[in-house]
């Protein structure tokens, strides 16, 4: 099999304006296939041709279906409100008491499902752990819980009855929406959070941003994070730091025919283009002497300041592929790192801050993992903010986050 890699920032957007000749549908069908354990009836459905719109169907069509759910707008903002209040009750319930640990089981198996290499020998915990998932999401959809679920919610079901999947296989088809929310969103927000509060100035910085957010009355401190999104400009640099310093996606098309790329570069059908976001992020030529360096402050905007090239920021991945996710899950950790940095003083367990290595990241993931957990002790701030009542809303916008150029109206 042919693999090519495309290393060249200039060629990127030539790779992503041919939208079914170098096509992500066909390995989007085969990874639901092998991650999500659907049943005959459903893979055949997964691969099927619609009269209009081509081969594999289904994984088309439920980008267009997702989509307008998770767009800025009124019913993202409801989904937003919703993770925001979240969000803030667990920030409540550590304010009272230690966090408890949690361990996660299916994610490291990930890989091998995805390749399908003898999963019932090397994946067998992940199995299992998705067998309970399927039980989980399975009852809920036959207790109709969907009905009551939110417009993302919604869309996902009806897609999946618009195309002819039934029974158990809707359960297990939610596995790929499980997969995307929660593998890439718990170490962006592992990172950002690190990065906030081990340095004593950025957290400072970052705090002062967040406090002028914040609205007190009495003994009540209120928090838009509508504002915070779009006014905590080096926390969203932070945000956005996080992706290109720690991320580790490839954005990954199949050749459906031979195709001659930007009209120089011959791709042979059948054969697999990536292009590695590591390789954009580490671009000297973008990113300057300090590349290797976490800087803060690298994405907040100033007239004096030289445009990066938005083609070699890969966090989000791009082209028809960009995450539709993007809005909701920058919006869930800067609610939750803001609200953290508010609310508590940090510090470390050990004599200093260590830096977990990323030895052993899963590849299946965008954002590399650390290999172990950081321990640090958390108390109340000693600022004045402490004894004040927390209210936490979400005003509600037509903007999303802004951390990419299609983001910036
Ligand atoms: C910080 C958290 C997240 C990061 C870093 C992230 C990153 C990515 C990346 C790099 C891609 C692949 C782009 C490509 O192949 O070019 C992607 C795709 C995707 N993401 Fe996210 N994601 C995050 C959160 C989410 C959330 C919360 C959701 C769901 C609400 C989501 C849904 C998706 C979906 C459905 C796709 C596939 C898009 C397609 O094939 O058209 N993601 N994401």
């Amino acid at each position: 099999m042919r693999l090519y890699i495309i290393n060249s920032t200039e060629l990127i957007p030539a790779v992503q304006r041919q939208v079914r000749i170098l096509d992500f549908a066909p390995l989007e069908a085969k990874a639901a296939m092998n991650v999500m354990g659907a049943s005959p009836k459903a893979r055949e459905i997964l691969v099927k041709e619609v009269e209009g719109v081509g081969k594999f169907s289904y994984p088309i069509l439920f980008d267009k279906a997702i989509h307008p759910t998770v767009t800025p707008g009124p019913k993202l903002d409801d989904i937003n409100r919703l993770s925001v209040q979240k969000v803030a009750e667990i920030i409540e319930t550590l304010a009272s008491q230690a966090p408890r640990a949690l361990k996660l089981k299916f994610e490291p198996g990930i890989i091998t499902l995805l390749l399908g290499f003898f999963p019932s020998l090397l994946a067998k915990e992940s199995l299992q752990a998705r067998e309970h998932i399927v039980d989980a999401f399975n009852d809920y959809f036959v207790s109709r819980g969907h009905e009551e679920g939110s417009a993302f919610v919604k869309a996902h079901y009806q897609h999946k009855i618009d195309q002819g999947i039934t029974g158990r296989d809707i359960a297990s088809f939610e596995i790929g929406g499980v997969v995307a929310i929660m593998s890439n969103t718990i170490p962006t927000a592992f990172w950002v959070l690190y990065h906030t509060i081990s340095d004593r100035d950025i957290l400072s910085e970052c705090r002062k941003e967040v406090i002028a957010c914040c609205e007190i009355s009495g003994d009540t401190c209120t928090l838009d994070i509508t504002q915070v999104k779009a006014s905590c400009s080096i926390l969203l640099s932070i945000l956005k730091e996080v992706l290109r310093y720690h991320g580790i996606g490839t954005s990954i098309r199949i050749a459906t025919e031979d195709h001659l790329l930007d009209g120089k570069h011959l791709l042979k059908k059948g054969g697999i283009v990536m292009i590695p976001g590591i390789v954009q992020h580490t671009s000297i030529p973008v990113y300057g002497d300090s590349v290797n360096e976490f800087q803060h402050r690298r994405f907040v905007g100033s007239p004096q300041r030289k445009r990066l090239n938005a083609l070699a920021f890969r966090g989000f991945g791009g082209g028809t592929t960009l995450c539709p996710g993007r809005h909701f899950a920058s919006t869930e950790i800067l609610a939750f790192v803001a609200l953290a940095i508010v609310r508590f003083d940090f510090e470390s367990t050990q004599d200093d801050w260590i830096f977990p290595t990323t030895l052993n990241a899963n590849m299946a993931g965008s954002v590399a993992q650390p290999d172990h957990d950081v321990e640090v002790r958390v108390s109340l701030t000693t600022s004045g903010l402490a004894g004040k009542t927390w209210n936490v809303v979400l005003s509600g916008s037509s903007e999303g986050v802004r951390i990419l150029d299609e983001d910036i109206r």
